[in-house]
């Protein structure tokens, strides 16, 4: 089974980014863990970066035809993308929002997400941790799915 993860805007910038509130590792550091942490839970990883909302969009379109399932960090297109959301409730297949920072605790923009209602679920302030989190919940998520199947 193959997940895809998605970075909207901004997050190619990691480690030079506001490092006082997503610390100070690169992207490509934190996708070489998780792809770590995928091949000894089982999965194949993609890895998709873009900061344009229709490159999300077209990746999210794709994954539909080969990924179990997504975990997607949208960045500031979570607060007020329709076309996301509405690409995210077209897919059918799951997909887990996260957040590197506690968007409950920033600026009021930020505590209003898009997306959240057609996701199946979101995990928000454990800094790089929130992708491994993502990954066990889809996991969980798959297990069981494939227990009902
Ligand atoms: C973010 C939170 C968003 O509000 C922000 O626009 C980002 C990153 C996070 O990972 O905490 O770009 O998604």
């Amino acid at each position: 089974m193959t997940i895809m993860v998605i970075n909207g805007p901004n997050l190619n910038l990691l480690g030079e980014r506001e490092p006082n509130v997503y610390g100070g590792e690169t992207l490509q550091s934190i996708n070489v863990q998780l792809a770590e942490k995928a091949a000894g839970m089982g999965y194949e990883i993609e890895f998709f970066q873009s900061n344009s909302e229709g490159g999300i969009i077209d990746r999210l379109q794709e994954a539909r035809l080969n990924c179990a399932g997504i975990i997607l960090n949208a960045g500031a297109y979570t607060h007020y993308s329709y076309a996301l959301r509405d690409a995210i409730a077209a897919v059918k297949i799951p997909v887990v929002e996260v957040h590197m920072s506690n968007v409950d605790s920033r600026e009021d923009f930020r505590k209003n997400s898009v997306i959240a209602p057609v996701c199946l679920g979101s995990i928000s302030g454990f800094g790089k941790y929130s992708y491994a989190l993502a990954l066990i919940a889809l996991d969980y998520y798959l297990g069981e799915k494939n227990e009902r199947d």
